[in-house]
């Protein structure tokens, strides 16, 4: 157990650098993510059993609130057990036929992960590339549209986790729309449901797919899904084509299959009861706090972070920031794998860098339940963790400019 009785991996290894008392687990990585006191009350009912009225209509709330936080009309929200993952992988399979020509936007970990994932299903993959922290530009995908051939689909991140861009979605949409219009938008909002502007309706978006574990502040094991009409009808046709004309082979992940139990709260399999239930919670917690308001919360502590970070001689990676992570490379000489050591022994958890950007990448984040004064805390840990790591610090110097941009 830790000083404030909290048990689990977080206690495993105990947090008290230099010793010092030991320090409260702090989880601030772009997921899975700290969640709400009431969400955790949630979780911690007594197990209900799906095949209820009660149940039910719990499902079907939580469905019509993710279509209110999604700001897509009716509530025809697909709720799966797994993860984003598990939702990118159903629209893509619902959406596209068998066989079918996939252009993947790939500028870090999460675009790379769609190609090949749209690979490994049997798809004709191309792809437009952009380097790890920049962000796509309308101009080179317009370029890229006019000399390709028809496609069926393209795939691309909105908020990529792996670098810290936001990628601009809308007008993305609007070049494919335009110069590829077959061609459906698939897009994985994991890390920016609830924490970017993200209009799936108003931007013609054909797929928009996240998870529970991020910016609607749930515990992993929930993903979502999103279809457009058109997605829809283009798998529905699919299927009665059959043959080469047909859907990618899935039974728990066939979306049609599972579409119709939905619209009745069942699910084909036995959903993850609790958090659906804690989802209710949730979602009411993030509605009542308004979508606006908490974008702007976000966004002010991840520019908060970005100051504190840049007081140390850090520097922002992103060429567009994400309200959802603050990646940032760490000054000359200073391993970011060591910053993120040196910040868990003070009980503090940060994402570090992934794939080649390992050594000098951190990815704090203050997606979770928070607030303003989380991004102190996080600033004054950056301090003491470059002190660990033998870097002279001004005292208070991340602090300050952390508290500039949070007053300002
Ligand atoms: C942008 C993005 N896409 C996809 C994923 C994968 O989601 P999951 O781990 O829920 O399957 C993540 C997870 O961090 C992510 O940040």
């Amino acid at each position: 157990m830790s000083v404030d009785g909290r048990a689990g991996p977080a206690d495993a290894r105990p947090a008290g650098a230099g010793g010092r008392a030991p320090f409260r687990p702090r989880l601030y990585a772009p997921g899975p993510v700290a969640v709400p006191p009431a969400v955790l009350e949630a979780l911690a009912r007594p197990v209900v059993h799906h095949r209820t009225d009660a149940f039910r209509a719990t499902f079907q709330r939580v469905r019509a609130a993710l279509a209110e936080v999604l700001e897509v009309p009716g509530d025809d929200v697909m709720l799966l057990t797994g993860s984003g993952t598990t939702a990118f992988e159903a629209a893509l399979i619902a959406a596209v036929p068998r066989e079918g020509r996939v252009l993947a936007l790939r500028g870090g970990k999460f675009g790379d992960r769609w190609a090949t994932m749209a690979r490994t299903l049997g798809y004709r993959v191309s792809e437009h590339d952009v380097a790890w922290g920049r962000a796509f530009d309308v101009d080179g995908l317009r370029e890229r549209l006019a000399g390709g051939g028809p496609l069926d689909a393209v795939t691309l991140v909105h908020s990529e986790t792996s670098t810290g861009v936001l990628h601009d979605v809308a007008a993305l949409a609007e070049v494919v729309r335009d110069h590829a219009p077959d061609a459906l938008v698939l897009v994985d909002a994991v890390t920016s449901l609830a924490a970017a502007e993200l209009r799936p309706w108003a931007w013609g978006l054909d797929a928009v797919v996240a998870g529970s574990q991020k910016g609607v502040m749930l515990p992993p094991g929930l993903g979502f899904a999103w279809l457009s009409e058109r997605a829809w009808a283009r798998g529905r046709a699919q299927a009665r084509d059959g043959g080469a004309g047909g859907r990618a082979a899935a039974y728990t992940l066939d979306l049609h299959r599972e579409r119709p139990r939905q619209r009745q709260g069942d699910s084909g399999t036995t959903p993850a009861t609790s958090l659906v239930v804690a989802a209710e919670v949730a979602l009411d917690l993030l509605l009542a706090e308004g979508l606006a308001r908490r974008r702007a919360a976000l966004d002010r502590r991840n520019r908060a972070l970005l100051a504190a970070g840049a007081a140390l001689g850090a520097e922002a990676f992103a060429e567009r920031v994400s309200p959802a992570v603050a990646a940032m490379t760490t000054p000359e000489g200073l391993a970011a794998p060591a910053v993120v050591r040196a910040l868990a022994d003070r009980g503090v958890r940060i994402a570090g860098g992934q794939d080649h950007l390992a050594a000098r990448l951190i990815r704090p984040s203050l997606l979770g339940h928070g607030d303003d004064y989380d991004a102190v805390v996080l600033a004054a840990a950056l301090e003491d963790a470059w002190r660990d790591l033998g870097r002279a610090v001004a005292p208070g110097a991340a602090v300050a400019a952390a508290m500039a941009v949070l007053g300002s």
